[in-house]
């Protein structure tokens, strides 16, 4: 695996591996990689012919007092893991280079992004969308693949892909849990052992409501009442819990065929994002 860190040599790479007919699927990572990641890793490398993985830190997805300074950075490991899952090449930008210094251009991908994250994390959703759309440009990949974990980031990069006429396909992986069913992240790192313990009511409260909806229940709002109840009584902060449609990300009153309930809580500072599907289409 060859890692690069400017965007020329990235360019050269790449068009060397189109002309020779290969097709470029991309992994966008803020890296610390888990097997969440590697999932996404190993899609790209069954479907493409060259496997490009981007991991930067990207400062503008970061609000005021959230973690960018303490965000794990081990690029080392990652690489080990990225050789092991045999991507073909790492894009590891400079920080101190990748946005000049009178970067203006902000992408604001409307609607989609006004809810759920975006609502608790405002400008957080440019921010992804701002650093994908430039990745996108300077990868120019035929294929991106991103997780169903961050499900409002798949919207969000959707809408922004079919609104810019990138021509990427966009393909998700479902999410990888622990055994106890929490969703792999790099912020899991930060919970101590009693606060690991408290996370596992999280993603217990999901399966919980899907078991609601396949026992008969429909209305969202007693859904999202009984499941704040049970995220409360498992000692978790809730941030949101709602039933969504996943293209658009709007709320439905009734749980249909394709609807997600999607929630975030905190334990101590660390924040945890989770969803699940309540009725398989
Ligand atoms: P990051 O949090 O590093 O995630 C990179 C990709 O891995 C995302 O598509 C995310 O949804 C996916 N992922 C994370 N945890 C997962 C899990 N448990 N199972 C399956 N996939 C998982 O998401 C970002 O970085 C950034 O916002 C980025 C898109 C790179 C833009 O900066």
């Amino acid at each position: 695996m060859k890692t690069v860190r400017e965007v020329a040599d990235l360019r050269a790479l790449v068009s060397a591996a189109k002309r020779s007919g290969q097709t470029v699927g991309f992994v966008p990572t803020m890296g610390a990689l888990h097997a969440g990641h590697v999932s996404l890793v190993a899609r790209a490398r069954g479907e493409c012919g060259l496997v490009v993985v981007s991991i930067f830190v990207n400062p503008l997805q970061f609000g005021p007092g959230e973690d960018f300074e303490r965000y794990p950075r081990k690029e080392a490991e990652d690489r080990a893991a990225l050789e092991r899952e045999g991507a073909d090449l790492l894009y590891s930008p400079d920080p101190r280079t990748f946005y000049a210094p009178d970067f203006s251009t902000r992408v604001e991908v409307g609607k989609v992004s006004e809810r759920g994250e975006g609502g608790i994390r405002p400008g957080h959703f440019r921010g992804v969308a701002t650093v994908v759309a430039k990745l996108f440009h300077q990868v120019q990949p035929d294929a991106a693949f991103f997780g169903m974990k961050d499900l409002q980031q798949v919207a969000v990069i959707r809408r922004m892909v079919r609104d810019l006429d990138f021509p990427i396909r966009i393909e998700t992986g479902e999410t990888i849990r622990e055994p106890d069913g929490l969703a792999l992240s790099s912020r899991n790192a930060y919970l101590t052992a009693d606060e690991r313990q408290v996370a596992a009511g999280f993603p217990a409260a999901l399966f919980e409501a899907r078991d609601r909806v396949a026992a008969g229940e429909r209305d969202s709002g007693q859904l999202e009442a009984d499941t704040r109840l049970d995220l409360k009584s498992a000692g978790l902060v809730v941030d949101y819990v709602e039933v969504v449609e996943p293209e658009s990300m709007a709320h439905p009153r009734r749980i249909e065929r394709g609807c997600r309930l999607a929630a975030a809580v905190r334990v101590g500072k660390t924040r945890l994002l989770d969803n699940i599907a309540l009725l398989e289409e």
